[in-house]
C-alpha cells in the first residue's frame, strides 16, 4: 500500500516508518516539524535504504493537505501528527485542541474527497481517565484528566461518527500504553525537547550526564514497592501493532469483528504488554543497561497519576495475531544505544 504517515518524523512515528517499509509498503511522510527534527530524515533514509518523501507542512492547513491528496494517492493513512504534552496542554488548551482536532479534520477531509479509506490512529491509554486497570476497549467510561487527553477522546467519537455516514470508511484506534525504547541501530530514538515529561528519557538523561537526579514522585502507592506502575512497550513492538492493524484494515474484516458494536467499522486495540512495572524497577534495569549509577530522589506525588496502569492486550493479539515481545530489559538497552550514541538527541547532528 502506498501510506501516508502524519507525524513522521516523530518518535512513534519515525519507528512506524522503518516498520512499515520492512513489510513491503511505499510510505510518505508529512510533518510540520513542530516537535521534530530534519535530522531524522537522513538517519530513516539510511535505515529504509532508499529516498523517504517528506511534505514539511502544518496539517492544520486544510489547502495544503489537499493539495498532497491531489497530487498524489495514498491507500492509508497513519495519523500520529499531534501534540502531547499532557502538563502544556494544560496552559495551552487551545493550541492542542486547535492542532490536534484541525489536523485530523483536514485529513478526514482530504482523505473523504480523494477516495483513501483507510485510517489509522494514534489513541493513548489516558483515554481510560481514572478506571481501574486492567483497561479493556470495551469500557464504557472514556475520560480524562487533561486537555490533551480529552483531544484523543474526542477524535475517538469523531471518528465513529464519520464512519458511521461513510460505509468505505475503516479506521483503527490504537491506545497505546507507555512507548520506550529505540531502533536496535541507535540511530533514531525519543528526542524530547527540554525537560523530558516521560520517565524513560529522564532516566536516560541522568544515565548519561546531562541531569543529576532522577525525581521519583511518591513512594507511598499501594504498589509492589510504592512507587507508580506502568505498562511499557518497546517503541518496535509498537510499530508492528501498526503494521498488523494496517493488515487486518485491508482484509476489511466483517463488523462482527469490531469492540465497537453492530454495523461499526472502526476498531479499538489497546497496545501494550499487559504487564506492569514500577518507577523504581525501571531505574534498577537502566542502571543494568547502560552500567551507569542512575542516582534518584522520592519526591511528593504528583497531581493526578494513577498508582497503576496496564493494558488487557488480549484483543489485539486475538484479532490481529500482534504480541508486545521486547522485555524491559531489551527496551532500556536499546533506549541507551541510542542516548549513549546521541547524548543531546539529533541536535548532535
Ligand atoms: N509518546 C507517547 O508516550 C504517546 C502515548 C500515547 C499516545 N501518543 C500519541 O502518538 C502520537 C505520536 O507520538 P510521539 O511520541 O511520536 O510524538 P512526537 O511529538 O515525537 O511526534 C509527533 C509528530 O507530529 C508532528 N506534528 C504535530 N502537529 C502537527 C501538525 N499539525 N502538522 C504536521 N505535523 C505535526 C510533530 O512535529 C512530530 O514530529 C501522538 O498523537 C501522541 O499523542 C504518544
Amino acid at each position: 500500500m502506498r501510506v501516508l504517515v502524519s507525524g513522521g518524523a516523530g518518535y512513534i512515528g519515525s519507528h512506524t516508518v522503518v516498520a512499515l517499509v520492512a513489510a513491503g509498503h511505499e510510505v510518505v511522510v508529512v510533518d510540520s516539524f513542530a516537535n521534530s527534527s530534519p535530522v531524522v530524515v537522513g538517519r530513516l533514509e539510511a535505515l529504509i535504504g532508499r529516498e523517504l518523501p517528506v511534505h514539511a507542512f502544518d496539517l492544520t492547513d486544510k489547502d495544503k493537505t489537499e493539495q498532497l491528496f491531489a497530487s498524489d494517492r495514498f491507500d492509508a493513512v497513519v495519523h500520529f501528527a499531534g501534540l502531547k504534552a499532557v502538563g502544556e496542554s494544560v496552559e495551552q488548551p487551545l493550541e492542542y485542541y486547535e492542532n490536534n482536532l484541525e489536523s485530523t479534520f483536514s485529513l478526514l477531509r482530504a482523505m473523504r474527497r480523494h477516495g483513501c479509506t483507510l485510517l489509522v490512529f494514534s489513541s493513548s491509554a489516558t483515554v481510560y481517565g481514572d478506571a481501574e486497570p486492567p483497561y479493556r476497549e470495551d469500557q464504557a467510561l472514556l475520560s480524562s484528566s487533561n486537555p490533551y487527553g480529552r483531544t484523543k477522546v474526542m477524535i475517538e467519537q469523531i471518528l465513529r461518527d464519520v464512519a458511521a455516514i461513510d460505509d468505505t470508511l475503516q479506521v483503527a484506534i490504537l491506545r497505546y500504553f507507555n512507548p520506550v525504547g529505540a531502533h536496535p541501530s541507535g540511530t533514531i530514538g525519543e528526542d524530547p525537547q527540554g525537560t523530558p515529561n516521560n520517565l524513560l528519557p529522564y532516566v536516560a538523561q541522568v544515565a548519561v550526564g546531562r541531569r543529576d537526579r532522577v525525581a521519583v514522585f511518591g513512594g507511598d502507592y499501594d504498589t509492589a514497592d510504592g512507587t507508580c506502575e506502568r505498562d511499557y512497550i518497546h517503541v518496535e513492538d509498537l510499530a508492528a501493532g501498526h503494521v498488523a492493524a494496517l493488515a487486518h484494515l485491508r482484509r476489511a474484516l466483517p463488523a462482527e469483528s469490531s469492540v465497537d458494536g453492530k454495523g461499526a467499522r472502526v476498531h479499538t486495540w489497546n497496545l501494550g504488554t499487559g504487564r506492569s512495572t514500577s518507577v523504581l524497577a525501571v531505574i534498577r534495569a537502566f542502571a543494568a543497561a547502560s552500567g551507569r549509577p542512575v542516582p534518584f530522589e522520592i519526591v511528593g506525588r504528583r497531581a493526578g497519576d494513577m498508582p497503576r496502569s496496564w493494558a488487557d492486550a488480549s484483543l489485539a493479539e486475538r484479532e490481529l495475531g500482534w504480541r508486545a515481545t521486547k522485555t524491559i530489559d531489551e527496551m532500556c538497552a536499546d533506549a541507551w544505544r541510542w542516548q549513549a550514541a546521541n547524548p543531546f538527541g539529533y541536535g548532535d547532528a
